[in-house]
């Protein structure tokens, strides 16, 4: 007897649900020609999503930046986030992409030559960090490609044009580690291709600063607030190669995984080589407050 699946990954375009599969938008968007469009990853707790007032600010500011406005309230867009998951599945954490593109029209790079920009959210289940990275932590690579320079493609601009954050990654799928660590122009460590990094020492978690050139992590500032709750110090610094050295531990922060411990970076064991015990009372934080915030 033949058993049908039901897909559950569901795509919401313009408004418009169907199965991830039988989703299209038009060559002629511009997110599909010139990655001109902005996004967010958004996951739900308790299948609410996590900071969501927080993650559409970051859109709306992303999308003024390429001189683009979010056509839809907040209202309306979490009202299509809510239909778009029931419509995949109905139990469990759902991982949500919202993707704001300039719209069809002419190929040309006039704003005006579009009129209505697209909005896209991809809905599918949150796969969570398996838990033994979490137990083991991860060895990521110091990579050679450079994050974009900020009077570029702004790294503080959550764009659909992510050649460069591909680019480092495939030099970390080589050497089969996690994820992708750079440096900015001068040499100074940012963040890796799709999560901040923060480095430990002597008790207080140091993360780059923003005129680094990175993107201003949701979860980074959320980890500042557990910080200052748990009592421990998070704080900005510049970072430089010889940090990954003299570090006790490192750990990267994501919306999708949440704060995940590092072990190595590229050549470099970091402290003892096994998560430590300032990474943990973070990522306990987080999830604490994440529960509470979302629960009834
Ligand atoms: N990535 N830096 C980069 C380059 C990122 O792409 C991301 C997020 C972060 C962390 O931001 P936040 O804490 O707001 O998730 C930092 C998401 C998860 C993605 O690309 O899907």
């Amino acid at each position: 007897m033949m058993t049908t699946v039901k897909p559950c990954e569901f795509v919401n375009v313009n408004g418009t649900i169907t199965e991830g599969a039988k989703a299209s938008v038009s060559v002629f968007d511009r997110g599909f020609l010139f990655g001109e469009g902005v996004y967010e990853t958004i996951r739900t707790y308790n299948r609410r999503p996590f900071l969501f007032d927080r993650h559409m600010a970051r859109l709306r500011t992303s999308a003024a930046r390429i001189d683009l406005t979010c056509p839809l309230s907040n209202e309306v867009i979490q009202a299509r986030i809510d239909a778009t998951i029931e419509a995949g599945f109905s139990v469990g954490d759902a991982y949500i992409r919202m993707l704001l593109t300039r719209g069809v029209g002419d190929i040309s790079y006039d704003p005006k030559a579009c009129s209505i920009p697209s909005f896209v959210i991809i809905a599918k289940p949150h796969s969570p960090v398996p838990l033994t990275l979490q137990t083991d932590g991860v060895m990521i690579s110091l990579v050679s490609v450079v994050r974009n320079h900020p009077g570029s493609v702004d790294p503080a601009i959550k764009s659909n044009n992510l050649l460069n954050n591909a680019l480092a990654m495939q030099q970390a799928f080589k050497e089969g580690t996690y994820e992708a660590l750079m440096r900015n122009y001068r040499g100074d460590l940012t963040e890796c291709s799709q999560s901040n990094f923060f480095i430990v020492r002597d008790g207080a978690a140091l993360t780059p600063p923003l005129a680094a050139g990175l993107l201003e992590g949701v979860t980074r500032n959320f980890v500042f607030e557990i910080g200052t709750e748990i009592g421990l110090s998070v704080r900005e610094a510049t970072l430089r190669d010889g940090d990954l050295r003299t570090a006790d531990e490192a750990f990267l922060t994501s919306t999708t995984r949440e704060i995940v411990p590092i072990v190595r970076v590229g050549q470099v064991t970091i402290g003892a080589g096994s998560p430590g015990p300032v990474t943990q009372r973070l990522l306990a934080g987080l999830r604490r407050k994440a529960d509470a915030l979302t629960s009834a």
